[in-house]
């Protein structure tokens, strides 16, 4: 599917407690700024955390940068290939089981969040600058750096989006 008839996005990472939360909220938050009607949801591939708030770092990294987060922790499955247009991973671990997930006929609606980053210049497929990585087990600056990573990211997919509906 092109850029420009992209109506659903859904953000992905393992957990869906930290990073996907993260990305989820900061890409709705720009894309409502921009008026486009493009709806976000998220997902983990993991079910250990179904049904969770967001890890309280992600909370806190959030709120210090005045996001709203109201979140519960979903395990994405091969239904919602049904009615989203695009899956952001954030690592290449979440890419592999979500192309798994996909199947034959909807492995194309799978990407990486960082492709969108255009501070990056990633210079071979699998670059591991188009990844973000875990921050579970590091400190709350982790989750700061995941904060900045996925907002270049989603200012980069609303400039590409803009671009590609040529409005
Ligand atoms: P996330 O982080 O994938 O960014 O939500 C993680 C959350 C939980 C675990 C690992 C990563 N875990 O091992 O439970």
């Amino acid at each position: 599917m092109k850029l420009n008839e992209i109506r659903s996005v859904s953000v992905i990472c393992l957990g869906n407690i930290c990073r996907s939360p993260m990305g989820e909220v900061v890409l709705r938050d720009r894309l409502e700024k921009h008026d486009l009607d493009i709806e976000v949801n998220s997902g983990g591939t993991g079910s250990w955390h179904i049904g969770e708030n967001a890890n309280l770092r992600t909370i806190q990294v959030l709120e210090e940068n005045n996001y709203v987060i109201n979140h519960k922790a979903k395990q994405v499955t091969s239904s919602w290939f049904n009615r989203n247009d695009l899956f952001l991973a954030m690592d290449f671990n979440n890419y592999r089981d979500l192309i798994k997930i996909a199947g034959k006929n909807n492995s194309a609606k799978v990407d990486m969040y960082r492709r969108f980053d255009p501070e990056l210049k990633i210079i071979f497929d699998l670059d591991p600058q188009l990844e973000v990585p875990d921050p579970y087990y590091g400190n709350l600056d982790y989750f700061r750096n995941v904060l900045k990573m996925v907002e270049r990211a989603a200012d980069g997919f609303v400039k590409a989006v803009i671009s590609a509906r040529g409005v």
